[in-house]
């Protein structure tokens, strides 16, 4: 049985800033897994809430001239090919309700100077989406929910062939070489030991409606206690679990 407890506020700390937060989501997993599906389904089930969605594609680091000429080269499933000190900042601020400028990155180019870069206000809640997003402990420390999306391997090969090859017109041996050489071992080594991270793991991404019913109600759940203390900026919410 659980009951909530609505207590009088103590006049020194500062219900404002509680309620002020933004709820952030981080959802992971491997490439292709469907985590753009699964947060567009989230954001589409939270139509009445002001939602933003934040990618890490959007912080890999520019190459230089001389990794562009051999970009086969380059591994972007590392966790070095990321800004992360940049994604912390823009998070931060999020966090604090402010807004930043989140860089564009272009797949085709491999570049993420893209003007106009993509102004992002501060929003009821934030969800970050990357392969990467739970490796760096400062990062995971921001989220109020981590979503780990599992998907098999031959499935996540199968939708990364189709999408490098159709939308991103890549030749399907580079798409081959690329995914044995970097994508599997990251996957292996830096994207899989993050999902112990997660407190909720989706098998099968976006087939999974029932995952998905359960997390809303969950985000809206966290949302309305934040409405509570917006109503009544004297009291604060206290949850307590009554074993019976
Ligand atoms: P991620 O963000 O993890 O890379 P996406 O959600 O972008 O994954 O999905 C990768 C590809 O697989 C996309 O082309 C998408 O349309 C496709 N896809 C995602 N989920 C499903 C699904 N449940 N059934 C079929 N195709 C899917
Ligand atoms: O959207 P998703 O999570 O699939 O994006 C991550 C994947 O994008 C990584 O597996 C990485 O190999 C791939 N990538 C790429 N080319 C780039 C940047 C990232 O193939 N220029």
């Amino acid at each position: 049985l659980q009951r909530t407890v609505a207590a009088e506020q103590p006049s020194t700390s500062s219900p404002d800033n509680m309620h002020k937060q933004p709820f952030v989501i981080g959802v992971a997993g491997g490439a292709a897994s469907g985590k753009t599906t699964v947060c567009d389904m989230i954001i589409q089930q939270l139509h009445d809430q002001r939602v933003v969605l934040v990618n890490q594609d959007s912080f890999y680091h520019n190459l230089s001239e001389e990794e562009l000429t051999r970009v086969h080269e380059y591994n972007f499933d590392h966790p070095d090919a990321f800004d992360t000190g940049k994604l912390l900042s823009s998070m931060e601020k999020l966090k604090h309700m402010q807004a930043v400028d989140i860089p564009n990155y272009d797949f085709k180019s491999y570049k993420n100077n893209v003007f106009p870069a993509r102004r992002v206000n501060p929003s009821d809640v934030i969800i970050l989406e990357g392969i990467l997003i739970f490796h760096d402990p400062r990062v995971r420390d921001l989220m109020n929910m981590k979503i780990f999306v599992d998907t098999d391997a031959d499935v996540r090969l199968a939708r990364r062939i189709r999408r490098d090859t159709v939308e991103k017109g890549r030749d399907i041996g580079a798409v081959l070489d690329q995914y044995s050489k970097f994508v599997k071992p990251a996957f292996d080594d830096f994207i899989l030991p993050t999902k112990k991270y997660a407190d909720i793991i989706i098998p099968r991404g976006g087939d999974n409606h029932v995952a998905v019913d359960l997390i809303v109600q969950h985000i809206r759940t966290k949302l309305g206690q934040h409405d509570l203390c917006k109503i009544y900026p004297n009291l604060y919410v206290i949850q307590s679990t009554f074993q019976i």
